[in-house]
């Protein structure tokens, strides 16, 4: 059993730059990281278009910034917070900046800042097309520099410890005692008790079978945190982006950054018609749920597989100079950006609910605080703005570090009973597992998409309710692997995303049911 005072459950830019913020201010407190793959592996290090903070005063405002973000949003965000992360957005970059990660400059020295949808102005910080990877490298940088840090990889945190292990359960008052953690390389389970705990575990991409995200991202804090009972909500909201590279074979994806629209890309059909100038008058640059249904309407329409991105009118020295990476990818897969257009779809991307949590980041459960993308905070409401992402992790980051100054968790006294895996036995069924995982990805895509339905809705819960059944009894009778708690953590997070979007009565932001609209309306929706 190891016992620390901060035990932080993700590598991502939420994680790091909590344990950077806690462990330079408190010198001799123990913070332990654990991350589930190598400690870069994130979604965060995939991050392309970068960091929206207002920098421009001359053109920009504060008040610029809030207004595109509760536009995007669609009426769900919380101002307050809306407010409070737009103006910290700049001291938050500069920490960045003091912590060795590099922003891309223009010719006058000063911040060059990219456009993406939705923003009325250039506001995006970035370095080159790589800005989660510089980001990732420059905190772990740090992390390194820290004695009072831990950093545990391969380590899997399977559940939070609650009263549910220690003694009587009270619903309406539960505590956090840190994780039960499978270290993956050993097979066995260790605790780690902890005074703080923190979530910053990352979005649920993996949930569908065609996302921008890496593998990793499995929903697991919000699993755990829903079956540890904390408040789950806006999980509806899932956000698709529009331009992911479309390849017919199966493998990673890879995300042509909305900052190449930003760059002046547009967006054509087979035919080469602008059909986005059809949808909004912001054509390409309209926000990224207006895009994406977009792409989808005109896909159904035509039957075809895919829409493209024309770059090819771009000044091309100017675009590998932005986007190397981008331009690198393209020509490995034998398209010329200069030449060619980019066949593209749209992907599950980012997840606007998870984890309920207030200014502080402190979620319904004492002593746990999540922070990142697995948590909700009111900043996105029914739509992320682009680029508002790890401006959000870096302000909450902030913000729990600021708050436990003035609150420092206690040191936990309780005894945690051990791990409990008695009448299981090593899982041989890695076909079950496998297939399940393909299946319920399949469900997703197909029942759970960008355009959705009360049929297709039910349709989707039934079937998982079945996968539920069966994993459930896998689990209760397997000794615990990383691949079955995945899949495990997956079913959790499917049925928050189909039971909070059959909740939902109208359409906001990238929700979108055909039952919520007047049948009048889906017909101009698809002969338009
Ligand atoms: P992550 O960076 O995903 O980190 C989560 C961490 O938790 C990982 O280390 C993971 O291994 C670990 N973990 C998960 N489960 C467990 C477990 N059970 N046990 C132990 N460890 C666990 N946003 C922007 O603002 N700007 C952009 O330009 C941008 N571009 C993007 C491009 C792509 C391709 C993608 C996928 C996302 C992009 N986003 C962007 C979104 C943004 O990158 C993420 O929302 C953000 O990085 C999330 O950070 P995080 O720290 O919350 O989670
Ligand atoms: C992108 O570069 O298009 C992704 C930006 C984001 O998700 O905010």
């Amino acid at each position: 059993m190891i016992s620390v005072d901060y035990l932080v459950i993700g590598s991502g830019v939420a994680g790091l730059t909590f344990a950077v913020k806690i462990a330079e201010q408190f010198r001799e407190k123990t913070i332990c990281i654990v991350t589930k793959t190598d400690e870069e592996e994130s979604n965060t290090k995939y991050a392309q278009g970068g960091v929206a903070v207002v920098l421009d005063f001359q053109e920009d405002s504060f008040q610029k910034h809030i207004q595109d973000t509760l536009i995007a949003g669609d009426g769900l965000c919380d101002t307050s917070v809306v407010e409070m992360v737009i103006k910290e957005g700049p001291k938050r970059l500069t920490d960045l900046i003091c912590w060795g990660a590099s922003f891309d400059l223009d010719y006058n020295g000063k911040l060059d800042l990219g456009k993406e949808g939705g923003h009325s102005e250039y506001r995006i910080a970035h370095h080159k097309d790589i800005t989660g990877y510089e980001i990732e490298t420059a905190l772990l940088r740090r992390i390194n520099q820290l004695p009072n840090i831990t950093l545990l990889n391969h380590h899997f945190a399977v559940d939070l410890i609650t009263e549910h292990q220690v003694y009587k359960f009270d619903p309406d008052n539960i505590s956090c005692y840190g994780a039960y953690i499978l270290n993956q390389k050993k097979g066995n389970i260790e605790i780690i008790k902890a005074g703080v705990t923190i979530l910053a575990t990352g979005g649920i991409g993996s949930v569908y079978g065609h996302t921008t995200n890496p593998t990793i991202a499995t929903g697991d804090g919000i699993a755990m945190a829903y079956r540890a009972k904390a408040q789950i909500s806006d999980m509806e909201f899932v956000q698709f982006h529009p331009t992911v590279l479309y390849d017919d074979k199966e493998g990673q994806s890879f995300l042509i950054s909305e900052a190449v629209r930003g760059f002046g890309a547009y967006l054509k059909n087979k035919n080469g018609h602008r059909f986005m100038l059809d949808h909004d008058e912001r054509g390409e640059l309209a926000s990224r749920d207006i895009v994406s249904r977009s792409i989808d309407n005109e896909l159904k329409k035509s039957g075809e597989s895919c829409v493209y991105l024309d770059c090819t009118h771009l000044h091309i020295d100017d675009f590998r100079i932005h986007f190397p990476n981008i331009y690198d990818e393209c020509i490995s897969r034998n398209i010329d950006v200069e030449k060619d257009w980019i066949p593209v779809v749209p992907a599950s991307h980012y997840l606007c609910g998870g984890i309920v949590v207030d200014r502080n980041g402190k979620t319904s459960i004492h002593n746990l605080f999540a922070c990142g993308e697995c948590s909700r905070t009111g900043l996105h409401g029914a739509n992320r703005l682009a680029s508002n992402s790890l401006l959000e992790a870096l302000v909450y980051a902030h913000n729990i570090y600021k708050y436990l100054c003035s609150h420092p968790g206690q040191q936990v006294s309780i005894q945690i009973p051990d791990w409990d895996d008695q009448g299981t036995h090593i899982d041989k069924e890695h076909i079950f597992i496998n297939h399940n995982s393909k299946e319920l990805q399949a469900l997703m895509n197909d029942y759970v998409g960008i355009v959705r339905s009360n049929a297709l809705l039910m349709k989707a819960i039934i079937h998982l309710d079945l996968m539920y059944k069966e994993v459930e009894e896998l689990y209760k009778r397997s000794k615990i692997n990383t691949t079955l708690c995945e899949l495990r953590n997956m079913i959790n997070v499917a049925h928050l995303i189909i039971s909070q979007s059959l909740e939902r009565k109208e359409n906001r932001g990238g929700y979108f049911n055909i039952d919520n609209i007047s049948p009048k309306k889906i017909l101009e929706n698809y002969t338009s």
